[in-house]
């Protein structure tokens, strides 16, 4: 781990639309790792921002009949929203429209130009404005007929840099450096590339003029990458000499390390001409340049054309931000692309954050702590090899998710950090502390909470750059205050037993209440999906189709006596339940009271005659079959929640049992 200043950027974004879920994806992807930099006590800055030059947004904003200015000042403010929506916590956002920025654009220039790498000449070729790109012959007759039909011919007179003669220069670079681009594959694809040799790139246009002028050639302005690859210098105050802009200095100095966060699209752009202006200008380029992939949705390229582009507010609505940011980092492997899918966001939800890491938390804090110990937290006790086995999880966990988190794979950090959630649960389930506390072992009921307290703990640090509000609630409910980073101190855990006996927890709402499958229905029409998520089929389009099957329905084969179709089976939620106690219901010899964990927020009340069959100790910590979806009925008083499936005959009975360690909650089919 290093202590070095950490400097992380993501692209500016074009303001010719508005933002959506790909664009909070590379911010949120920033923000962990600005937010781990922070935690492990490095100076860091977070830099983001929007790029409001070029024809594409000109065109655009002379298609609405407003001004360039007007229109960038009203279409810039969402993408800063989007950021704080994500609850990102970037230190600096730019704009390129601002003096701060356009000044510094214009100095580069100079000293590229004072280095003789800038020439006037004349540019004949073709230009794609959606991409604000110059392609070669060979690139425009590759293109479809719709894409050709928007690439421009352009012939005008232009300002070259000389980049064919940076071609040994950046090779040379790129060897220097073999973890400049991620990942490897995207860098071998770069390095082919400029071995192919490159030609001299045109930096200039004079057929219009919302952009940084050239300085001294009326008539001239940059081109839009020129000036938007800038601003991740232009920010810290740079281009600048020693000593005159600290925050350059610090952070793009010698000693810091920079990484720009961008989407694949872009990553030519930043990997070939970024270095080779800042080679030029005698600046040393980033350290790194990080392309992750792209997301579909359901599958599909988002587009408006489409109807399928996502903006992250209402998600953000729906299942909260920290579910959305853990759902987008988790869900695909940085660097590929992904697709995006609602049901996806509430299967990750329902599966690993409610059942997984709240049911956690739930289990130990709101139930036993608070229930058998005063709601504080215990002394530790001598541990078992139970509990050096968690605590050697613990600390390889936090280990290996530390070195993901250093080499930008958020994904596999997450995935790290749940096999610390699940080892908690299974060693939870298997230490079954309600049976201990029913036993009154109070001794070593305490130092099985004191342990999964403790991971807990270790848990709220570890999962603090992807979740800071869940992590913040997690700390209170543990009785600790939320983190605060501080320069030169490492917080990432790595001592046990830090956790104070006779802290006062403060059970709370679960933080991740589960969505039902009756609510699963409403939270998916929000966003105009099918109950099971799926897109709502179109009743127009399908009209046809519907009456078919309507039809088809009618002849269909009718069932052959005794059976049931498979929907109807589907229809009784069987589910793995786990006996967390037992006693007997007074004034019956048959019944006994049992409260069984679903995976629920709290554990289910069932009445089941078994009293004759089973000592009520014995049938605790058991994994049975629950009938889940049962309507509840009243027994003795007492509302029964569920049904324990179990098979007799005169002389022997059986609950039916799950061998395994199943989660509690788990469906059975
Ligand atoms: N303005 C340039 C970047 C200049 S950086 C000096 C630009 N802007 S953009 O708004 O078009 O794209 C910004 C970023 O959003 C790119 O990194 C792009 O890859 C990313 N995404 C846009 N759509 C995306 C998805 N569907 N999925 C993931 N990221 C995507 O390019």
């Amino acid at each position: 781990m290093s202590s070095k200043p950490f400097y992380v950027t993501t692209p500016i974004y074009y303001v010719n639309d508005k933002p959506h879920i790909g664009h909070a994806y590379s911010t949120v992807a920033a923000d962990v790792l600005a937010r781990y930099a922070r935690l492990r006590g490095r100076p860091t800055r977070f830099l983001t921002g929007t790029d409001e030059h070029g024809q594409k947004i000109q065109e655009k904003a002379a298609e609405l009949g407003e001004d360039p200015q007007t229109f960038v000042d009203r279409m810039a403010p969402p993408f800063k929203e989007v950021a704080e929506q994500m609850d990102c916590s970037f230190d600096d956002t730019i704009r390129t429209t601002e003096p701060r920025h356009m000044e510094k654009v214009k100095e580069l220039w100079k000293i590229l130009e004072a280095k003789g790498d800038i020439y006037l000449g004349e540019y004949e070729g073709w230009y794609s404005v959606s991409d604000e790109a110059f392609i070669t012959d060979t690139e425009y007759e590759e293109l479809d007929e719709v894409t050709k039909s928007k690439v421009k011919r352009l012939s005008e007179p232009s300002y070259f840099f000389k980049l064919s003669e940076f071609t040994d220069r950046l090779l040379e670079f790129y060897e220097k450096h073999p973890t400049f681009v991620q990942p490897e594959g995207r860098f071998n694809e770069v390095k082919a590339f400029v071995k192919g040799g490159l030609r001299d790139l045109s930096v200039s246009r004079t057929s219009f003029d919302w952009g940084v002028p050239v300085p001294g050639a009326d008539g001239h302005v940059m081109f839009v990458w020129v000036d938007a690859l800038t601003n991740y210098i232009s920010a810290l105050g740079g281009p600048a000499k020693e000593g005159e802009a600290a925050l350059f200095d610090e952070f793009w100095g010698a000693d810091a390390q920079q990484v720009h966060i961008v989407g694949k699209d872009i990553l030519r752009f930043h990997a070939i001409y970024w270095p080779a202006f800042l080679l030029s200008a005698g600046i040393e380029p980033p350290t790194q340049v990080w392309a992750h992939g792209w997301l579909t949705i359901n599958g599909q390229k988002m587009s408006k054309r489409f109807g399928n582009f996502i903006p992250p507010k209402p998600l953000v609505d729906a299942f909260g931000v920290d579910v959305v940011r853990y759902y987008l980092m988790r869900e695909v492997g940085f660097g590929q692309d992904g697709d995006f899918a609602h049901k996806h966001v509430l299967a990750r939800y329902n599966g690993e954050l409610a059942n997984g890491l709240g049911n956690l938390l739930n289990r130990m804090v709101t139930s036993i702590v608070r229930k058998q110990l005063e709601g504080k937290v215990p002394e530790p006790g001598e541990p078992t090899e139970q509990e050096k086995a968690l605590l050697a999880t613990a600390e390889r966990v936090a280990k290996e998710a530390a070195a993901f988190l250093d080499n930008v794979q958020p994904h596999r950090a997450l995935e790290k950090m749940w096999e610390l959630v699940g080892e908690t649960n299974r060693y939870v389930d298997q230490t079954a502390p309600w049976a201990l506390a029913k036993e009154g072992k109070m001794e070593e009921l305490g130092r099985v909470a004191y342990t999964v307290l403790e991971s807990l703990r270790w848990l709220s640090v570890m999962i603090a750059p992807f979740m800071p509000t869940k992590a913040a609630g997690i700390r209170e409910q543990l009785g600790l205050e939320p983190i605060e980073p501080t320069v030169g101190t490492d917080l990432w855990p790595n001592a046990w037993g830090e956790l104070k006996p006779g802290t006062e927890t403060a059970p709370g709402d679960p933080l991740f209440p589960r969505v039902h499958p009756k609510e699963q229905a409403k939270l998916f029409a929000g966003f105009g999906l099918g109950p099971d998520g799926e897109p709502a089929p179109d009743p127009e389009a399908d009209a046809p189709k519907a009456k078919k099957a309507k039809k088809k329905k009618k002849k269909s084969e009718p069932l052959p006596e005794g059976c049931i179709a498979f929907d109807q089976f589907l229809a009784v939620e069987l589910k793995v339940g786990l006996i967390q106690s037992a006693e007997p219901v007074d004034g019956s010899d048959k019944l006994l009271k049992l409260a069984i964990d679903l995976g629920e927020d709290s554990p289910r009340q069932v009445l089941a005659g078994i009293r004759k069959h089973y000592e009520p100790d014995a049938l605790v910590g058991k994994r049975v079959v629950v009938v889940a979806n049962l309507a509840p009925r009243k027994i003795f008083g007492l509302e029964s929640q569920g049904m324990v499936l179990a098979a007799s005959t005169d002389d022997a009975f059986s609950v039916l049992t799950v061998e395994a360690e199943i989660t509690p909650g788990t469906r059975v089919s």
